[in-house]
Protein backbone atom coordinates (compact mmCIF):
# COMPACT_ATOMS: atom_id res chain seq x y z
CA UNK A 1 0.00 0.00 0.00
CA UNK A 2 3.15 2.26 1.15
CA UNK A 3 4.18 2.14 -3.09
CA UNK A 4 0.96 2.06 -3.79
CA UNK A 5 0.02 5.24 -2.48
CA UNK A 6 3.91 6.76 -4.10
CA UNK A 7 2.97 5.96 -7.42
CA UNK A 8 -1.01 7.17 -7.66
CA UNK A 9 0.30 10.54 -5.84
CA UNK A 10 1.24 11.95 -9.29
CA UNK A 11 -0.72 10.61 -11.10
CA UNK A 12 -3.77 12.67 -11.20
CA UNK A 13 -2.18 16.18 -13.32
CA UNK A 14 -4.97 16.06 -16.06
CA UNK A 15 -7.88 16.38 -13.62
CA UNK A 16 -5.71 19.01 -11.37
CA UNK A 17 -7.60 22.20 -13.15
CA UNK A 18 -11.00 21.41 -11.98
CA UNK A 19 -10.86 22.74 -8.67
CA UNK A 20 -12.88 19.93 -7.33
CA UNK A 21 -11.78 18.97 -3.58
CA UNK A 22 -12.30 15.05 -4.72
CA UNK A 23 -10.57 15.13 -7.76
CA UNK A 24 -7.69 16.42 -5.93
CA UNK A 25 -7.43 12.91 -3.24
CA UNK A 26 -5.17 10.59 -5.56
CA UNK A 27 -7.04 8.06 -7.08
CA UNK A 28 -6.15 5.06 -5.29
CA UNK A 29 -7.34 6.66 -2.13
CA UNK A 30 -10.14 7.73 -4.29
CA UNK A 31 -10.73 3.82 -4.44
CA UNK A 32 -10.26 3.25 -1.12
CA UNK A 33 -12.27 5.75 -0.02
CA UNK A 34 -15.20 4.44 -2.43
CA UNK A 35 -14.49 0.69 -0.70
CA UNK A 36 -15.33 2.47 2.53
CA UNK A 37 -18.19 5.16 1.56
CA UNK A 38 -19.16 3.36 -2.10
CA UNK A 39 -22.48 1.93 -1.36
CA UNK A 40 -23.45 4.96 0.60
CA UNK A 41 -22.90 6.39 -2.72
CA UNK A 42 -26.14 7.14 -4.77
CA UNK A 43 -25.71 4.97 -8.20
CA UNK A 44 -24.83 6.46 -11.06
CA UNK A 45 -23.46 9.37 -9.00
CA UNK A 46 -20.81 11.98 -10.62
CA UNK A 47 -18.60 14.45 -9.03
CA UNK A 48 -19.11 17.03 -11.49
CA UNK A 49 -18.40 17.66 -15.11
CA UNK A 50 -15.49 15.92 -16.65
CA UNK A 51 -15.19 13.80 -13.47
CA UNK A 52 -15.09 9.88 -13.13
CA UNK A 53 -17.91 8.04 -13.39
CA UNK A 54 -18.02 5.80 -10.40
CA UNK A 55 -21.19 3.21 -11.32
CA UNK A 56 -20.98 0.74 -14.10
CA UNK A 57 -24.12 2.29 -15.47
CA UNK A 58 -22.25 5.07 -16.58
CA UNK A 59 -19.74 2.85 -18.01
CA UNK A 60 -19.39 5.16 -21.32
CA UNK A 61 -16.51 7.55 -21.26
CA UNK A 62 -17.74 11.03 -20.63
CA UNK A 63 -16.61 13.17 -23.48
CA UNK A 64 -17.95 17.01 -24.02
CA UNK A 65 -18.75 18.49 -27.28
CA UNK A 66 -15.83 20.23 -27.35
CA UNK A 67 -13.18 17.34 -26.59
CA UNK A 68 -14.99 15.20 -29.48
CA UNK A 69 -14.80 18.13 -32.16
CA UNK A 70 -11.47 18.87 -31.06
CA UNK A 71 -8.83 17.27 -33.89
CA UNK A 72 -6.18 17.48 -31.64
CA UNK A 73 -8.16 14.66 -28.87
CA UNK A 74 -6.12 11.44 -29.60
CA UNK A 75 -2.93 11.79 -31.09
CA UNK A 76 -1.71 8.64 -32.42
CA UNK A 77 -3.44 5.45 -32.27
CA UNK A 78 -7.03 5.93 -31.19
CA UNK A 79 -7.30 8.46 -34.26
CA UNK A 80 -6.35 5.62 -36.73
CA UNK A 81 -8.33 2.85 -35.19
CA UNK A 82 -10.92 4.68 -34.17
CA UNK A 83 -12.79 4.69 -30.80
CA UNK A 84 -15.44 2.37 -29.69
CA UNK A 85 -17.69 2.79 -26.43
CA UNK A 86 -17.52 -0.02 -24.92
CA UNK A 87 -21.37 -2.14 -25.01
CA UNK A 88 -23.32 -3.22 -21.96
CA UNK A 89 -24.32 -6.69 -22.21
CA UNK A 90 -28.07 -7.80 -21.50
CA UNK A 91 -28.62 -9.19 -18.29
CA UNK A 92 -27.58 -13.33 -17.96
CA UNK A 93 -31.42 -13.86 -17.12
CA UNK A 94 -34.67 -12.34 -17.09
CA UNK A 95 -33.89 -10.21 -14.27
CA UNK A 96 -30.61 -9.52 -12.18
CA UNK A 97 -29.17 -12.11 -10.95
CA UNK A 98 -26.31 -13.21 -9.23
CA UNK A 99 -25.91 -16.77 -9.85
CA UNK A 100 -26.82 -16.01 -13.36
CA UNK A 101 -24.25 -13.42 -13.84
CA UNK A 102 -21.62 -15.32 -12.11
CA UNK A 103 -22.12 -18.63 -14.28
CA UNK A 104 -22.17 -16.61 -17.31
CA UNK A 105 -18.62 -15.31 -16.76
CA UNK A 106 -17.01 -18.21 -14.80
CA UNK A 107 -18.21 -19.92 -18.08
CA UNK A 108 -16.86 -17.61 -20.42
CA UNK A 109 -13.29 -17.16 -18.82
CA UNK A 110 -12.52 -21.05 -18.50
CA UNK A 111 -13.83 -21.94 -22.35
CA UNK A 112 -10.70 -21.34 -24.35
CA UNK A 113 -12.00 -20.02 -28.12
CA UNK A 114 -9.22 -21.18 -29.64
CA UNK A 115 -7.03 -24.74 -29.50
CA UNK A 116 -4.02 -23.62 -30.42
CA UNK A 117 -1.58 -26.66 -31.83
CA UNK A 118 1.94 -25.78 -31.07
CA UNK A 119 2.19 -23.40 -27.39
CA UNK A 120 4.57 -21.52 -25.48
CA UNK A 121 4.91 -22.15 -21.82
CA UNK A 122 5.95 -19.92 -19.22
CA UNK A 123 9.92 -20.01 -19.10
CA UNK A 124 10.09 -21.80 -22.22
CA UNK A 125 11.23 -19.93 -26.05
CA UNK A 126 10.50 -23.29 -27.91
CA UNK A 127 7.02 -24.11 -29.38
CA UNK A 128 5.54 -27.36 -27.77
CA UNK A 129 2.47 -28.96 -27.92
CA UNK A 130 0.26 -27.80 -24.98
CA UNK A 131 1.38 -29.32 -21.90
CA UNK A 132 -1.02 -31.88 -20.14
CA UNK A 133 -0.98 -29.92 -16.88
CA UNK A 134 -1.95 -26.22 -16.96
CA UNK A 135 0.63 -23.85 -16.39
CA UNK A 136 0.23 -20.24 -15.50
CA UNK A 137 -0.74 -18.82 -18.85
CA UNK A 138 0.24 -19.94 -22.50
CA UNK A 139 1.61 -18.05 -25.67
CA UNK A 140 -0.21 -19.46 -28.49
CA UNK A 141 2.64 -20.39 -31.10
CA UNK A 142 0.86 -21.33 -34.44
CA UNK A 143 3.43 -19.86 -37.12
CA UNK A 144 0.95 -17.23 -38.27
CA UNK A 145 0.51 -15.87 -34.70
CA UNK A 146 4.10 -15.15 -33.99
CA UNK A 147 6.21 -12.45 -35.12
CA UNK A 148 8.41 -13.41 -38.42
CA UNK A 149 12.30 -14.38 -36.77
CA UNK A 150 13.98 -11.58 -38.71
CA UNK A 151 11.32 -8.98 -37.38
CA UNK A 152 11.43 -6.73 -34.51
CA UNK A 153 9.40 -7.89 -31.69
CA UNK A 154 8.24 -6.09 -28.78
CA UNK A 155 6.97 -7.34 -25.08
CA UNK A 156 6.03 -4.99 -22.42
CA UNK A 157 5.19 -6.42 -18.56
CA UNK A 158 3.00 -5.06 -16.25
CA UNK A 159 3.60 -6.07 -12.82
CA UNK A 160 4.27 -5.48 -8.91
CA UNK A 161 5.33 -9.07 -7.32
CA UNK A 162 7.39 -10.36 -9.92
CA UNK A 163 4.67 -12.74 -11.09
CA UNK A 164 6.15 -12.08 -14.55
CA UNK A 165 9.60 -13.57 -14.48
CA UNK A 166 9.16 -16.84 -16.13
CA UNK A 167 7.39 -14.16 -19.09
CA UNK A 168 10.46 -11.78 -19.26
CA UNK A 169 12.20 -15.11 -19.37
CA UNK A 170 10.53 -16.51 -22.57
CA UNK A 171 10.03 -13.20 -24.45
CA UNK A 172 14.20 -12.07 -23.97
CA UNK A 173 14.79 -16.01 -25.01
CA UNK A 174 12.59 -14.96 -28.44
CA UNK A 175 14.88 -11.54 -28.68
CA UNK A 176 12.05 -9.21 -28.31
CA UNK A 177 12.71 -5.44 -27.20
CA UNK A 178 11.35 -5.81 -23.25
CA UNK A 179 10.07 -3.21 -21.45
CA UNK A 180 8.95 -4.09 -17.72
CA UNK A 181 6.79 -1.74 -15.63
CA UNK A 182 6.70 -1.76 -11.91
CA UNK A 183 6.34 1.26 -9.86
CA UNK A 184 7.94 0.21 -7.13
CA UNK A 185 10.85 -0.10 -8.65
CA UNK A 186 13.40 1.89 -7.61
CA UNK A 187 15.56 0.11 -9.94
CA UNK A 188 14.05 2.13 -12.89
CA UNK A 189 16.18 3.65 -15.20
CA UNK A 190 17.15 7.24 -15.77
CA UNK A 191 14.84 10.44 -15.55
CA UNK A 192 14.32 12.94 -13.31
CA UNK A 193 11.49 10.86 -11.62
CA UNK A 194 13.02 7.45 -12.40
CA UNK A 195 10.14 6.82 -14.90
CA UNK A 196 12.04 7.85 -17.97
CA UNK A 197 10.34 6.08 -21.12
CA UNK A 198 13.75 5.39 -22.81
CA UNK A 199 14.15 2.33 -24.85
CA UNK A 200 16.66 -0.11 -25.58
CA UNK A 201 16.30 -0.11 -28.64
CA UNK A 202 17.36 -2.82 -30.74
CA UNK A 203 19.06 -4.22 -27.90
CA UNK A 204 17.33 -7.28 -27.70
CA UNK A 205 17.17 -9.67 -24.73
CA UNK A 206 17.91 -6.48 -22.21
CA UNK A 207 14.74 -5.52 -19.98
CA UNK A 208 14.48 -2.47 -19.81
CA UNK A 209 12.82 -0.99 -16.50
CA UNK A 210 10.35 1.56 -16.15
CA UNK A 211 8.72 2.74 -12.78
CA UNK A 212 5.37 3.73 -14.32
CA UNK A 213 2.52 1.85 -13.98
CA UNK A 214 -1.08 1.78 -16.23
CA UNK A 215 -3.79 4.29 -16.19
CA UNK A 216 -6.89 3.80 -17.82
CA UNK A 217 -8.54 7.69 -17.88
CA UNK A 218 -8.35 8.73 -21.61
CA UNK A 219 -6.03 11.68 -20.90
CA UNK A 220 -8.20 14.85 -21.05
CA UNK A 221 -7.19 18.03 -23.69
CA UNK A 222 -3.71 18.31 -22.34
CA UNK A 223 -1.44 21.45 -22.56
CA UNK A 224 1.08 21.34 -25.05
CA UNK A 225 1.25 17.56 -24.80
CA UNK A 226 4.76 16.55 -25.89
CA UNK A 227 5.24 12.90 -27.08
CA UNK A 228 8.44 10.76 -25.93
CA UNK A 229 8.31 13.46 -22.67
CA UNK A 230 5.88 11.91 -20.46
CA UNK A 231 6.41 13.08 -17.07
CA UNK A 232 3.04 11.42 -14.94
CA UNK A 233 4.37 7.68 -13.23
CA UNK A 234 0.78 6.42 -14.65
CA UNK A 235 -0.10 6.44 -18.61
CA UNK A 236 -2.34 4.99 -20.34
CA UNK A 237 -0.84 2.20 -23.06
CA UNK A 238 -1.13 4.38 -26.28
CA UNK A 239 1.01 7.21 -24.33
CA UNK A 240 3.44 4.56 -23.35
CA UNK A 241 3.98 3.15 -26.66
CA UNK A 242 4.18 6.24 -28.31
CA UNK A 243 6.76 7.40 -26.34
CA UNK A 244 8.40 4.41 -27.03
CA UNK A 245 7.63 4.24 -30.46
CA UNK A 246 6.11 1.15 -30.65
CA UNK A 247 3.02 0.57 -32.91
CA UNK A 248 2.91 -3.28 -31.87
CA UNK A 249 2.86 -4.82 -28.92
CA UNK A 250 3.83 -8.50 -29.89
CA UNK A 251 3.50 -9.84 -25.98
CA UNK A 252 1.73 -8.17 -23.36
CA UNK A 253 1.39 -9.61 -19.87
CA UNK A 254 -0.49 -7.51 -17.19
CA UNK A 255 -0.84 -8.21 -13.44
CA UNK A 256 -2.82 -5.04 -12.88
CA UNK A 257 -4.55 -5.53 -9.53
CA UNK A 258 -7.99 -4.94 -9.85
CA UNK A 259 -7.02 -1.97 -12.08
CA UNK A 260 -7.51 -4.15 -15.07
CA UNK A 261 -11.25 -4.01 -15.73
CA UNK A 262 -10.93 -0.11 -16.19
CA UNK A 263 -7.49 -0.87 -17.95
CA UNK A 264 -9.33 -3.06 -20.45
CA UNK A 265 -11.98 -0.44 -20.96
CA UNK A 266 -9.58 1.92 -22.01
CA UNK A 267 -7.83 -0.55 -24.27
CA UNK A 268 -10.99 -1.40 -26.02
CA UNK A 269 -12.57 2.14 -26.62
CA UNK A 270 -9.39 3.75 -27.65
CA UNK A 271 -8.96 0.84 -30.23
CA UNK A 272 -5.60 0.44 -28.81
CA UNK A 273 -5.29 -3.36 -28.12
CA UNK A 274 -5.35 -3.85 -32.31
CA UNK A 275 -1.93 -3.02 -31.47
CA UNK A 276 -1.53 -6.01 -29.03
CA UNK A 277 -0.85 -9.63 -30.34
CA UNK A 278 -0.38 -11.76 -27.24
CA UNK A 279 -2.21 -10.87 -23.97
CA UNK A 280 -1.54 -12.43 -20.93
CA UNK A 281 -3.63 -11.02 -17.92
CA UNK A 282 -4.87 -11.71 -14.49
CA UNK A 283 -8.55 -10.77 -13.54
CA UNK A 284 -9.60 -10.45 -10.28
CA UNK A 285 -12.94 -10.97 -9.03
CA UNK A 286 -12.22 -10.64 -5.26
CA UNK A 287 -13.86 -6.98 -5.18
CA UNK A 288 -15.55 -4.63 -8.03
CA UNK A 289 -12.15 -3.12 -8.33
CA UNK A 290 -10.88 0.38 -8.65
CA UNK A 291 -13.35 2.78 -10.02
CA UNK A 292 -15.77 0.34 -10.64
CA UNK A 293 -19.19 0.18 -8.60
CA UNK A 294 -22.78 -1.10 -8.41
CA UNK A 295 -24.98 -4.02 -7.33
CA UNK A 296 -22.74 -7.09 -7.30
CA UNK A 297 -25.23 -8.28 -10.34
CA UNK A 298 -24.34 -4.80 -12.12
CA UNK A 299 -20.74 -5.37 -11.70
CA UNK A 300 -20.14 -9.20 -12.80
CA UNK A 301 -22.34 -8.01 -16.21
CA UNK A 302 -20.00 -5.17 -16.61
CA UNK A 303 -17.14 -7.28 -15.88
CA UNK A 304 -18.69 -9.53 -18.59
CA UNK A 305 -19.29 -6.69 -20.69
CA UNK A 306 -15.56 -5.70 -21.00
CA UNK A 307 -14.73 -9.56 -21.50
CA UNK A 308 -16.99 -9.45 -24.58
CA UNK A 309 -15.50 -6.07 -25.70
CA UNK A 310 -12.03 -8.06 -25.72
CA UNK A 311 -13.44 -10.15 -28.35
CA UNK A 312 -15.01 -8.10 -29.99
CA UNK A 313 -12.08 -6.16 -30.73
CA UNK A 314 -10.52 -9.77 -32.38
CA UNK A 315 -9.08 -11.38 -28.66
CA UNK A 316 -9.64 -15.21 -28.62
CA UNK A 317 -9.03 -17.25 -25.20
CA UNK A 318 -6.24 -19.66 -25.71
CA UNK A 319 -5.84 -20.60 -22.17
CA UNK A 320 -7.62 -19.95 -18.61
CA UNK A 321 -6.03 -20.57 -14.79
CA UNK A 322 -7.29 -19.88 -11.88
CA UNK A 323 -6.21 -18.72 -8.89
CA UNK A 324 -5.88 -18.87 -4.98
CA UNK A 325 -8.91 -18.70 -3.49
CA UNK A 326 -13.41 -18.52 -3.83
CA UNK A 327 -13.99 -15.02 -3.25
CA UNK A 328 -16.36 -13.62 -5.75
CA UNK A 329 -16.83 -9.99 -4.72
CA UNK A 330 -16.44 -10.53 -1.02
CA UNK A 331 -18.85 -13.48 -1.18
CA UNK A 332 -17.51 -17.26 -0.90
CA UNK A 333 -18.16 -19.64 -4.26
CA UNK A 334 -17.62 -23.07 -4.48
CA UNK A 335 -17.68 -23.03 -8.23
CA UNK A 336 -15.52 -20.37 -8.64
CA UNK A 337 -11.72 -18.77 -8.14
CA UNK A 338 -10.81 -15.23 -6.67
CA UNK A 339 -8.34 -14.79 -9.81
CA UNK A 340 -7.91 -16.27 -12.95
CA UNK A 341 -4.92 -15.89 -15.24
CA UNK A 342 -6.49 -15.60 -18.95
CA UNK A 343 -4.21 -16.00 -21.83
CA UNK A 344 -5.56 -13.93 -25.21
CA UNK A 345 -4.06 -14.47 -28.77
CA UNK A 346 -5.62 -11.64 -31.17
CA UNK A 347 -6.55 -13.14 -34.87
CA UNK A 348 -7.24 -10.18 -36.05
CA UNK A 349 -3.45 -8.76 -37.58
C1 LIG B 1 -10.63 -27.65 -28.22
O1 LIG B 1 -10.40 -29.01 -28.00
C2 LIG B 1 -11.23 -29.60 -27.04
C3 LIG B 1 -10.77 -31.04 -26.82
O2 LIG B 1 -10.52 -31.69 -28.02
C4 LIG B 1 -12.68 -29.51 -27.49
O3 LIG B 1 -13.52 -30.07 -26.51
C5 LIG B 1 -13.02 -28.05 -27.69
O4 LIG B 1 -14.33 -27.93 -28.19
C6 LIG B 1 -12.06 -27.40 -28.65
N1 LIG B 1 -12.34 -25.96 -28.68
C7 LIG B 1 -12.38 -25.23 -29.78
C8 LIG B 1 -12.68 -23.80 -29.62
O5 LIG B 1 -12.22 -25.72 -30.89
C1 LIG C 1 17.62 -3.92 -8.25
O1 LIG C 1 19.01 -4.07 -8.42
C2 LIG C 1 19.61 -4.95 -7.51
C3 LIG C 1 21.11 -4.93 -7.72
O2 LIG C 1 21.42 -4.71 -9.04
C4 LIG C 1 19.03 -6.35 -7.66
O3 LIG C 1 19.59 -7.24 -6.75
C5 LIG C 1 17.52 -6.27 -7.46
O4 LIG C 1 16.94 -7.53 -7.73
C6 LIG C 1 16.92 -5.24 -8.39
N1 LIG C 1 15.51 -5.09 -8.09
C7 LIG C 1 14.56 -5.12 -9.03
C8 LIG C 1 13.18 -4.91 -8.55
O5 LIG C 1 14.82 -5.30 -10.21
C1 LIG D 1 2.07 25.84 -26.20
O1 LIG D 1 3.30 26.03 -26.85
C2 LIG D 1 3.31 27.17 -27.68
C3 LIG D 1 4.64 27.22 -28.43
O2 LIG D 1 5.61 26.42 -27.82
C4 LIG D 1 3.09 28.42 -26.85
O3 LIG D 1 3.09 29.59 -27.68
C5 LIG D 1 1.74 28.31 -26.15
O4 LIG D 1 1.55 29.41 -25.30
C6 LIG D 1 1.70 27.02 -25.35
N1 LIG D 1 0.36 26.85 -24.80
C7 LIG D 1 0.15 26.53 -23.56
C8 LIG D 1 -1.28 26.39 -23.16
O5 LIG D 1 1.05 26.31 -22.77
Amino acid sequence: MRTCARWWGRGGSPLRSSGILLLLVPPFLLALQLLVVGPLLPRASRVGEGAVAFSVISIEPERNSRQRGSPSRRPGLEQELGPRTLALQRWAADKPSFMAELNRIITYITKPQLNCSRVLSPGQAQATQPPADSPHWLLCAEDWLLPLEDRPCVAYSFSMDGGDAEFLKTVSLLGCEVHSFDPSNSNASGGHLGNSLASNHGDGGVVSQHKMWLEWRVPRKRKNKTRGNLGSVSQTLADVMAALGHHTVHFLYADLLSAEWRVFQNWIESGTLQSVHHLVATVHLQWAGFEVGGTNEEVLRYWFSVLQGLQASGLKLVHSSAGEGHSVLKQTVANAHSSYTLSWVNTRY
